[in-house]
């Protein structure tokens, strides 16, 4: 394995060339969303500039292009999780939408009173709000998997959990977005199959900082967003299997999805069309290949070393500053995030004084508000890294927040 050099990476992105307050820029918002390389940027310009027009429709040259272009990102998407098939990768806006989609074409249609919903106390709000509110609508109840002290998933539970109804559907992230934590998903994914129960998982986390083989991991749904990954806004991928998908009614209607429409009746159009209504996002489709090109040069398993040796150095230069509280499991079981308090300085606080600094971290729940109350606070600061992180910015973040201690001194 190659090591990653984040100082040369780094350069491949424009927005390193500024300075924020007078200060240089200390990005350590990744988990939010990642910053874009060069090569995204000039792969989507040079689709707008040469080959734009509306897909799937026209028979000119133009439409040709640009229809070529989205089906080489849906099978560049394809080889990037590993599925067996490009008419599994479905184009959705977000990880977001990508588990509705679930939600309502799946679980809408096969849950019913008695099924039991198992999701984390870990997880963000987009894999767990679809599922308590379509639970709900289908009379079916949500299960929360419990934490350890540590912020990882305690599985302690899962024999108990089958004893109390039918278990239909585990749903749970791969990466912690606030904690950082890897999960065990191949143990969940074996036990929600021998419940009878499709595993769903949120890989939005995961996807940029490790190698992400839906095969592999032997789920049945995975969701990812595409700017977490160094691609545009706007896009994100839906994997399912072909069997599940076939049988699923679609979640959105309209244009595209269509096999024909009469006045009494309409068929659905096949895989992946079925559940791609209207005009799709095919600059944002090319700009995600073009992303996920730059990531595998980097190297997946090159990100994901350096993102435990970039926590385990935050976590020993957080550890020095006194009243801190930091959150989550040891680097080494961790992906490139670290969720701290400061004594009791409101995270909106420590964050916008950072700021001043040139520091921009996350202050918040993180979307993950039942984590909150587990933890017993109503928010935390988050500073995440990526292939572009550099130990100095780790370091003026510790700087900063002995400027934000002086400051409540
Ligand atoms: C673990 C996890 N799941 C889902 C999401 C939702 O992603 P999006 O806002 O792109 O839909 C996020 C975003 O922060 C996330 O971190």
């Amino acid at each position: 394995m190659k090591a990653l050099d984040a100082r040369a990476l780094r350069k491949d992105f424009p927005i390193f060339e500024q300075e924020i307050h007078g200060k240089p820029l200390a990005f350590l918002d990744s988990a939010a969303s990642s910053q874009k390389p060069r090569q995204m940027l000039e792969a989507m310009d040079r689709f707008y500039e040469t080959s734009y027009a509306n897909v799937h429709r026209g028979v000119y040259e133009l439409a040709e292009r640009a229809t070529e272009a989205l089906e080489l990102s849906r099978e560049r998407m394809r080889a990037f999780v590993n599925a067996p098939s490009a008419r599994e990768i479905i184009f959705v806006r977000n990880a977001t939408e990508a588990l509705n989609l679930v939600a309502y074409a799946w679980g809408l249609w096969n849950l019913e009173p008695g099924d039991l919903v198992v999701v984390t106390e870990l997880e963000h709000h987009s894999n767990f709000v679809p599922w308590q509110f379509i639970a709900s609508k289908r009379g079916a109840e949500l299960r929360l998997l419990p934490l350890t002290e540590d912020g990882e998933l305690d599985l302690s539970g899962l024999d108990d959990l089958a004893r109390e109804g039918n278990v239909k559907v585990v749903a749970t992230n791969l990466v912690s977005n606030s904690l950082g934590t890897i999960n065990p998903v191949d143990r969940l994914v074996a036990w929600a199959h021998e419940q009878g129960a499709i595993f769903v998982c949120d890989a939005a986390q995961a996807a940029p900082h490790m190698r992400v083989d839906v095969q592999a991991l032997g789920v049945d749904f995975l969701a990812l967003s595409g700017h977490k990954v160094c691609g545009p806004s706007g896009i994100g991928v839906l994997w399912g299997r072909t069997e599940l998908l076939q049988k699923m009614e679609p979640f959105l209607t309209g244009g595209h999805m269509i096999s024909s429409v009469r006045a009494d009746r309409t068929t659905w159009g096949e895989l992946p069309h079925k559940f791609e209504a209207g005009t799709a996002p095919m600059a944002e489709a090319v700009g995600l290949a073009a992303a996920v090109d730059y990531v595998e040069a980097a190297g997946l398993e090159a990100i994901e070393a350096y993102e435990h040796e970039l926590a385990a150095y935050a976590l020993g230069r957080l550890a020095e500053i006194p009243g801190i509280t930091l959150y989550g499991p040891p680097a080494d079981r961790r992906a490139g995030i670290v969720s701290f308090n400061l004594a009791d300085v409101h995270p909106h606080d420590v964050a916008q004084i950072l700021d001043l600094q040139g520091v921009a971290i996350r202050a918040g729940h993180h979307c993950c508000q039942p984590l909150m109350q587990k933890l017993g606070v109503a928010a935390t600061n988050r500073a995440s890294f990526y292939l572009y992180t550099v130990r100095e910015e780790i370091d003026q973040l510790v700087e900063g927040l002995h400027a934000v201690r002086k400051v409540f001194a």
